[in-house]
């Protein structure tokens, strides 16, 4: 870092398919972030407050039908409309934890199977934008996840897809994820988590630049 100048926050992504625990890991990780004096914030994407966040709202709530190309362009649309305060709050030293990015977008637009919508397209919608210093992929059989509560409502909430996203997942999992088993039960989880993410902070800290998509 610049002498005398703030040490960088850290970005760190939770990824995994719909109901398989990163919610709850993130808010945990929040805590015990704080706890130990690391200025940190949670967001989630998609960000739902926003006018693009509405138009994705009404799509995952099958209340507004678009075409894949458009669905899939709102949700990098949303990253990129807060591109700038991310970058603003990670310079300025604040750990960001986010609920899915852009990973989410390639694994779910490219398990579609739809030919022009590639994972290879998908990435290059997303190279504008900063890469995770730590993912945190929380892996789990989507049989397992569709037994948990709450699943069903959504869009994209159905075994048969899910599984196609998992697969889309290892395709892009390079070596640096963080990959548990998300079948564990939510503490052991959550101390695996803490540990690589103090980790991430500290290579943060230590003047270690924010990557790009996909570097
Ligand atoms: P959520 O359940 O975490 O709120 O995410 C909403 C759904 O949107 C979930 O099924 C994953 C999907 N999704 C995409 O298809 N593309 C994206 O870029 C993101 C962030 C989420
Ligand atoms: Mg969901």
């Amino acid at each position: 870092p610049a002498p005398g100048g703030p040490r960088r926050g850290a970005l760190v992504v939770f990824e995994g398919i719909d109901r398989c625990g990163k919610s709850t890991q993130c808010s945990l990780l929040l805590e015990s972030l704080q706890r130990r004096g690391v200025r940190a914030e949670l967001w989630r994407f998609p960000d739902r407050t926003t006018p693009i966040g509405g138009l994705i709202n009404e799509y995952l709530q099958k209340k507004a039908a678009l075409d894949d190309a458009v669905i899939h362009l709102l949700f990098v649309a949303n990253r990129n409309e807060k591109r700038e305060e991310m970058l603003r709050l990670l310079a300025g030293g604040t750990t960001l934890v986010l609920d899915r990015y852009s990973y989410s977008g390639v694994a779910y637009t490219a398990a579609k199977g739809v030919p022009h919508l590639d994972a290879g397209f998908c990435r290059a919608a997303e190279t504008g934008l900063p890469a995770a210093d730590l993912v945190v992929y929380l892996d789990l059989d989507p049989e397992q996840s569709a037994a948990r509560g709450g699943f069903g409502s959504e869009r994209y909430e159905k075994v048969e897809f899910q599984k196609k996203v998992r697969s889309q997942y290892g395709a892009l999992a390079d070596g640096r994820w963080l990959r548990l088993d998300a079948s564990q039960p939510a503490e052991q989880l959550q101390a695996q988590v803490a540990a690589a993410v103090q980790r991430a902070v500290e290579r943060a800290a230590a003047g270690e630049p924010l990557g790009r998509l996909w570097d």
